[in-house]
C-alpha cells in the first residue's frame, strides 16, 4: 500500500466510526464543476483585484461594476453542475447522526447535490439584498434584467448578498459555526487555502478542542502541520472513497 492508500484508509476508518462530523469547504470543492477558485494558477484574484470589486467601498463607488462583474459570476456559476465530492458530503450526511456543513462558497451548489445542514459563512450568490430595507430575495435570472438590480418592496439598489472584506460576518453565522466544530467528533477540511478569517480558524478551533482534523486539498496549505491527515488529491475523487457508499457517482 502507498502513502496515498494508507491515508486513505486511516480516513475511511475515521470517518466510518464517528457519529458526528463537521465540514468545512472552500471553493476547491467545486472546481472540478468548473468554477473558479479564487487563488492559485487559474484563481480570479489573479484577474481582479479583489479591493476593486469585493469591498463595500467598491460597491458604493460604482455599483454598475460590482453588480457586472457578480453577473458575469452568476452566469459561470449557472451551468455548474455538482460534482462527486459535493454528492458524497450530502451522502454522509444522512449516514451521521449529527452532520453541519460550514461552506466558503456562494455557489449554492451543496444545497443543489441535496446537503441540508448548511452555513454559508459568505452568503449566496443567488440572493440579493436590499441596502435599504434589507429584504432578501432569492433570484436566479442570468443575465439580470436591470443593474444594478432594485428592491421589489421600497425599489432601492440591492447587494450581492454576500459577505465582502471588511464587512463583519454576523455573528450568529460565527456562534453557529464554532458550535458545530465543538461538538463534533471529526471535522473535514476540504479545498480551502485555508488563510481568510474566520473560517482558516476554524480547523484550529477542532484542534484545540480534541478533535481528528483531516484534509483534503490539492495541495499542503499554511494549517495542514496541525491537522491530523492530509491526502492530496481532488476532492471529487477522494471524499467518495472516505465512507461506505450506497450509490453509484459518475
Ligand atoms: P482559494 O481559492 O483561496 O483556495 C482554494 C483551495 O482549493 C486551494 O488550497 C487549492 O489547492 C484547493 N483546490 C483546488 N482545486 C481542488 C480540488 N479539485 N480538490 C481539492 N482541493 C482543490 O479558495 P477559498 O479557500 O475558498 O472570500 O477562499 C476563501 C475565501 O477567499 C473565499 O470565500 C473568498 C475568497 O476571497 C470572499 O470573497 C469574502
Amino acid at each position: 500500500m502507498n502513502e496515498m492508500h494508507e491515508k486513505i484508509s486511516a480516513a475511511l476508518d475515521i470517518i466510518e466510526h464517528c457519529s458526528s462530523l463537521t465540514v468545512l469547504t472552500g471553493a476547491g470543492i467545486s472546481a472540478e464543476s468548473g468554477v473558479p477558485t479564487f487563488r492559485g494558477k487559474e484563481g480570479l484574484w489573479r484577474n481582479f483585484r479583489s479591493e476593486d470589486l469585493a469591498t463595500p467601498e467598491a460597491f458604493w463607488n460604482n455599483p454598475k461594476l460590482v453588480w457586472e462583474w457578480y453577473d458575469w459570476r452568476r452566469n459561470a456559476a449557472r451551468d455548474a453542475k455538482p460534482n462527486p465530492g459535493h454528492f458524497a458530503l450530502a451522502e454522509l450526511e444522512d449516514q451521521k447522526k449529527k452532520f453541519t456543513l460550514i461552506t466558503q462558497n456562494i455557489d449554492g451548489l451543496h444545497q443543489l447535490a441535496g446537503s441540508r445542514n448548511i452555513i454559508e459563512m459568505h452568503g449566496n450568490i443567488w440572493q440579493i439584498r436590499c441596502t435599504k430595507c434589507g429584504d432578501v430575495q432569492q433570484s436566479h435570472k442570468v443575465p439580470l434584467d436591470e443593474i444594478p438590480p432594485r428592491c421589489g418592496l421600497c425599489n432601492e439598489i440591492g447587494r450581492p448578498n454576500v459577505v465582502w472584506f471588511g464587512e463583519i460576518i454576523p455573528m450568529e453565522v460565527i456562534d453557529r459555526s464554532l458550535k458545530a466544530v465543538e461538538e463534533c467528533e471529526v471535522m473535514l477540511i476540504v479545498g480551502t487555502s485555508g488563510i481568510v478569517e474566520p473560517a482558516a480558524s476554524m480547523g484550529l478551533v477542532a484542534k484545540q478542542t480534541g478533535k481528528t482534523v483531516i484534509e483534503i486539498n490539492l495541495e499542503y496549505t499554511p494549517n495542514s502541520p496541525l491537522f491530523d491527515l492530509t491526502i492530496l488529491g481532488k476532492s471529487g475523487e477522494i471524499l467518495p472513497l472516505l465512507f461506505t457508499s450506497r450509490k453509484v457517482y459518475s
